[in-house]
């Protein structure tokens, strides 16, 4: 089926949905396929709101470079990064500091190949396939290495990604690791997918929980408490902690967005 898609890269299934095209769709972009839109609309059906839960994660993800940015980081590693859309890290980053330096890392051969094209050019934002359960893959490949300097301050953002991490790949051990190879004053940012606060509404996201089950890439909802001990005692949490995304310095522009509670997000800073 590929070949009715000239900018398809060989070996993509456009038969199963995806979790970075079905976010894609979400966010309103281009780059999916019929079983993505199709699982979306179900997705949506049996929760409605998933919407705003996706719009919410991505507003959370460029307010929280903005403060890094602001709090002088100057490195960014985006694992799980997606395909390019609105608001894309080099372009908070690069905003705030044209210099700033930007490795993106995504499992998804069509996010890395969009990324790769959207980023030809720029010297300092570059892309790779990439496996987070394979932190060492990432750390120790070259392109990594030739752009992001480890002997000083890096923010390695893992947003709306871990909730595709099961507990057998220990996604603590990987974080972990990730930490290990950071300078103190770096950074882990993310998001995670979290429970409902009602009965009604953990029925409606089991139905989701449900579907993606059907996927390569099934959802782990995790609590604030479980979210907190993946990231572990090496990093402290900056205020207000892990955190609804809607509630994390929030923007003054954004005060009217229906409160997330599901879409848990958390920042912290290696000790
Ligand atoms: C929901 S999207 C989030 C995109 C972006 N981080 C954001 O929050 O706007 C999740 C992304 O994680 C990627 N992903 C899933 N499992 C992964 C893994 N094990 N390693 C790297 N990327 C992964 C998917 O391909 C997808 O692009």
């Amino acid at each position: 089926m590929a070949e009715d898609y000239g900018w398809v890269p060989d070996g993509v299934d456009i038969t199963v949905p995806d979790a970075s095209r079905v976010y894609d769709y979400a966010l309103g972009g281009v780059h999916n396929f019929t079983v993505d839109r199709e699982f979306w609309h179900r997705a949506e059906a049996a929760f409605p709101g998933a919407a705003l839960i996706a719009r919410a994660n991505r507003a959370f993800l460029g307010r929280a470079v903005r403060w890094l940015a602001g709090a002088g980081v100057r490195q960014f590693l985006d694992i799980g990064s997606g395909i390019p859309t609105l608001g894309n890290v080099h372009e908070v980053a690069q905003e705030a500091s044209p210099d700033a330096r930007v490795m993106y890392v995504d499992i998804d051969p069509i996010a890395v190949q969009q990324s790769r094209s959207l980023l030809d050019g720029n010297p300092y934002a570059h892309v790779i396939e990439g496996d987070l359960r394979d932190p060492e893959g990432i750390l120790y490949h070259p392109d990594v290495l030739r752009l992001i300097d480890f002997s000083e301050p890096v923010a390695v953002l893992t947003v709306a990604v871990l909730h595709f991490v099961p507990d057998s790949a220990d996604p603590a051990g990987i974080l972990k690791r990730l930490g290990d190879s950071l300078v103190s004053g770096s950074y882990l940012v993310l998001s995670h997918a979290g429970p409902e606060p009602t009965p009604e509404g953990r029925e409606a996201q089991e139905r989701v929980r449900k579907l993606y089950e059907r996927t390569p890439t099934p959802v782990i909802i995790r609590g604030p408490e479980q979210i907190a001990a993946l990231i572990g005692d090496d990093f402290e949490l900056v205020p207000p902690g892990v955190a609804s995304a809607t509630d994390w310095h929030p923007d003054p522009d954004e005060a009217d967005d229906p409160p997330q509670p599901t879409a848990l997000v958390a920042v912290a800073r290696k000790r």
